[in-house]
């Protein structure tokens, strides 16, 4: 899975949001970076280009993504970890990120709390999570391709993990629960870029959570091609392009 997704979805779905993210992490003037949930390490490679004097641990449940992401990133230190139980003392980090990944803790609160013990005392945090999946214009598309593939039943996953926490007073009660402070929450569309519709169908059914409802199938490889082909339908052949809109917070203790 690291693979597929590092191939065909972070170059068109998050480098532009790693740059984003970077830039306002650099703005901060961090010295001690943790990075939550940092996958393949797209956006621990814009915050070492962003902030270059600044140490960066990157951490990720998913031993895979550990281990793609030490080989791409070896100038971070790579640690597997679970945001909601940090292996890290308290009060050590002036900046902990995360790109798109709190819609995967199933306790996010717990794990903003163990944001806020491993923050120093003037520390931020600093993440980002996708809106509405009909603000997303490739993952719109392929849930449409995918619902009339599959019109039995289509996985929810897109609409219920990714997109399943876009709203910001959702967002804000989490973060008061655990104690943190809402700074700032800025609605950000940035386009995406991709050489082929085929190309992102591929990515979302070989390097998503939706691979296993479809490789269970016996006609797998037949409804592969059916999606491509609808997604190919929407957006058009050759590259093409489309508007995907997040939010971006910022908190502090
Ligand atoms: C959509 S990916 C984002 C990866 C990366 N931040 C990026 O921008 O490419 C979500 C990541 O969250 C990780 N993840 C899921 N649950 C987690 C948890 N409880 N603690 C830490 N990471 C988790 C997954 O392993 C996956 O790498």
């Amino acid at each position: 899975m690291p693979e597929a997704y590092e191939r065909h979805l972070v170059p068109v779905f998050f480098q532009p949001f790693a740059v984003d993210l970077a830039a306002r992490a650099a703005a901060l003037r961090p010295r001690t970076i943790l990075e939550l949930a940092a996958g393949t390490g797209a956006l621990t490679s814009a915050l070492l280009t962003a902030v270059p004097t600044a140490s960066v641990v990157a951490t990720d449940l998913n031993e895979a993504m550990v281990t793609a992401g030490s080989a791409r990133e070896p100038r971070a230190e790579w640690r597997q970890a679970d945001a909601q139980e940090l292996p890290f003392e308290d009060g050590g980090f002036d900046l902990v990120v995360c790109q798109f990944g709190v819609m995967f803790f199933p306790d996010r609160p717990a794990a903003y709390a163990e944001v806020r013990r491993v923050l120093a005392p003037q520390g931020r945090f600093l993440f980002n999570s996708w809106g509405p999946l009909a603000s997303h214009g490739f993952g719109a598309a392929f849930q449409t391709a995918l619902e009339r593939s599959m019109p039995e039943g289509a996985p929810p996953f897109l609409k219920a993990v990714p997109h399943g926490y876009s709203d910001p007073a959702v967002v804000t009660a989490d973060l008061t629960a655990a104690g943190l402070t809402l700074d700032t929450a800025e609605e950000v569309t940035l386009e995406g870029v991709a050489e082929s519709a085929a190309s992102v169908a591929t990515g979302f059914l070989t390097g998503t959570p939706v691979s296993a409802a479809v490789e269970a199938r016996e006609d797998a490889q037949a409804l592969r091609a059916a999606v491509t082909q609808r997604m190919t339908d929407q957006l058009g052949s050759g590259p093409v392009k489309a508007p995907m809109t997040a939010t971006v917070y910022t908190a502090h203790q």
